[in-house]
């Protein structure tokens, strides 16, 4: 297994390219079940998820075709697919696949829309708390699903098809509004959501689906009305930038100290995390080419602050943010409130020097004087890049293993950093 070695104490300086959005890319390729014509996506990255998803899709015979292979990689271009779903050959999404990552589950709507049956396994992905499915279940089933569980799978069926309806989701959920908006899509008829998760991604999939034949109102808002067809057609998309990457190395400029732009950044997808920075002592300005982020050697201010769905500050930051905090001049509270289990990182910057406390769903971070290097491990995608962030603080060499958890996210991250002046490399496993 590779690992991650870093030496801290580089300043970053330069420029640093934002790739498409891992979270927007997935939901964006399995819309491509939704219609046998051809939907071409622009500015993929390359990650782990991607590929895996890939394989999952082709299993229910999507054709998958990439071009736009990189020569050079800055400026850096995302990668283009073009996938085809002609024919569903395979309504089953094996516990093999499934298990590897988390959205893979949402083929189950687009897969029941198109053919009227699926069977999805029961998903697995990061370790961040139990991850349930119920409200993806409940959309499916008020748009006239027959939901059964047998083995450790979904078996959705619409025998009598499926139509529009009103979804009133009680807790936000990322996932099952991606899984009722994709899948109300492809039936005639108005569906309504209501207390529709925000998140800009969920925004992209809403407009590739509009150019792909779907009427869709209230984009961006909690209300979602989508006025489906039985026939989608081919589209061309670009994926936005990724938020989560962007916020990640705007915290790695913080905790470094340094000037750096970050090249196709988009300011207004991140609104609070940005902020969050500037209360804490940074400074943040949009450019003509993305957003800047500087810190010249200020004290990092402590914080308190909770996890929230879009717009609020997001769970997939958290960590990072944490990272930061351990060496701000004073005491940081941080609460999670979506996941229960998402502190996996904790135990690691105490490893570095941290002095965290964990109270329930809260951590309190007491920030030190100094973190000094260690081996550490990655845990999940985002608890694995708040150590490489605390690692850019500490004094000697972090050296982070299992770093396959930050290749599901992070394309290029070591040539990303190190263009900015950080000392790390990858230690390939031989
Ligand atoms: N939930 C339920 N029932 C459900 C679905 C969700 O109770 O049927 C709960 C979850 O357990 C959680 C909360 O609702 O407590 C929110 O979960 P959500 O469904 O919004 O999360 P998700 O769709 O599984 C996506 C992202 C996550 C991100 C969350 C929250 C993708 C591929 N994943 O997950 O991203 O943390 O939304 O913003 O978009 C990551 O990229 O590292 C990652 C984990």
């Amino acid at each position: 297994m590779d690992r991650i070695s870093i030496v801290g104490g580089s300043r970053l300086e330069g420029t640093l390219a934002i790739s498409g959005a891992k979270n927007a890319t997935l939901p964006l390729m399995i819309a491509s079940l939704l219609t046998s014509e051809r939907l071409t996506l622009k500015n993929v990255p390359n990650l782990a998820d991607v590929i895996t998803l890939g394989r999952i899709l082709r299993n229910h015979g999507v054709d998958l075709a990439v071009d736009g292979k990189r020569a050079d990689p800055s400026p850096y271009q995302g990668e283009t697919f073009h996938l085809t779903a002609r024919e569903i050959v395979d309504t089953t999404a094996p516990y093999e696949m499934v298990n590897r990552m988390r959205a893979s589950f949402w083929v189950l709507g687009p897969l029941l829309a198109r053919c009227g049956e699926a069977r999805v396994s029961m998903p697995g992905g990061c370790a961040i708390g139990t991850r349930p499915v119920d409200l993806h279940l409940m959309g499916l089933k008020t748009l006239g699903a027959e939901i059964d569980i047998d083995g450790g799978y979904v078996v959705a069926r619409a025998r009598k098809g499926l139509h529009g309806a009103r979804v009133i989701f009680p807790k936000v959920s990322v996932g099952a509004t991606h899984a009722v908006l994709m899948t109300a899509a492809l039936i005639k008829g108005e569906t309504v959501i209501e207390n529709a998760a925000r998140e800009p991604e969920i925004g992209d999939v809403a407009e590739c689906l509009v150019k792909m034949g779907a009427r869709i109102e209230g984009i961006g808002t909690s209300t979602l009305r989508i006025q489906g067809t039985d026939r989608l057609e081919g589209a061309v998309h670009t994926v936005l930038p990724d938020r989560i990457e962007t916020g990640t190395y705007a915290f790695a400029v913080a905790a470094a100290g340094g000037d750096v732009e970050l090249r196709g950044a988009r300011k207004g997808l991140l609104e609070t995390a940005l902020t969050t920075l500037e209360r804490i002592g940074v400074a943040i300005a949009e450019t003509p080419a993305g957003v800047r982020v500087t810190r010249n050697g200020g004290a990092l201010e402590p914080i308190t602050i909770e996890t929230q769905p879009f717009p609020g500050f997001p769970t997939d930051l958290q960590a990072q943010l944490m990272a930061l905090m351990t060496k701000a001049n004073g005491t940081s509270v941080i609460r999670e409130t979506i996941f229960e289990n998402r502190f996996m990182h904790v135990q690691e910057l105490v490893r570095l020097g941290a002095d965290i406390q964990l109270q329930g769903d809260t951590a309190v971070i007491k920030g030190v004087k100094s973190l000094r290097g260690a081996q550490v491990m990655a845990t999940d995608l985002r608890a694995s890049v708040s150590l490489v962030i605390a690692g850019l603080m500490a004094e000697g060499k972090t050296t982070i293993n299992r770093v396959y958890h930050l290749d599901r996210g992070f394309e290029r991250l070591e040539q990303k950093l190190s263009g900015c002046g950080a000392s790390i490399e990858r230690l390939v496993s031989g």
